[in-house]
């Protein structure tokens, strides 16, 4: 698996079709979300090099870090607070273009300069995690990591 993610000179989107299925295999062999979380942060920070690809889980009334690649990064986060925070009181996917336009960024890295997040949600539609990715480029998500990384995401709940 190592050797096929890292593909030079694709575009996102054929990036993200050669990891669909490959993650799909993966995860469908085990039933423990921490490790399918683990896998499918390590799969995206190899596949594209992000900065920091990573979840937080929801615990009570706030996100705890849970398993990332990448820089060290705050533990907690309350709900509402950030982008990551906002993404599950919205239950809605947020791209962030510029980290500075963004009044309520919580600032983990200084290097970090756009990111988005997206809900993970239950069978029931609730929201149990975020998965957040940040970059160290300005615009560096669009609609087509929105569709993939969603439908990413949806293969934590089977
Ligand atoms: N950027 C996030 C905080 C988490 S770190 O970037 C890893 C936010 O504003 O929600």
């Amino acid at each position: 698996m190592a050797e096929t993610l890292n593909i030079s000179g694709s575009t996102k989107a054929e990036i993200y079709e050669s990891l669909l299925p490959q993650l799909s295999s993966l995860l469908s062999d085990e039933s423990d979300q921490i490790a399918n979380m683990a896998n499918m942060a390590a799969a995206l920070k190899q596949a594209f090099d992000f900065l920091w690809v990573g979840f937080y889980r929801v615990a009570g009334n706030q996100l705890v870090l849970g398993p990332f690649q990448g820089p060290i990064a705050c533990t907690r986060i309350e709900k509402g607070r950030g982008v990551c925070g906002a993404s599950w009181q919205k239950n809605q996917t947020l791209i962030v273009p510029d980290v500075n336009l963004f009044p309520d960024h919580i600032a983990c890295s200084s290097l970090s300069r756009s990111e988005i997040v997206i809900p993970v949600a239950n069978k029931s539609g609730e929201v149990i995690a975020v998965l957040d990715i940040d970059s160290e480029n300005v615009n560096s998500f669009d609609l087509t990591d929105k569709k993939y990384l969603e439908d990413l995401v949806g293969q934590l709940n089977q």
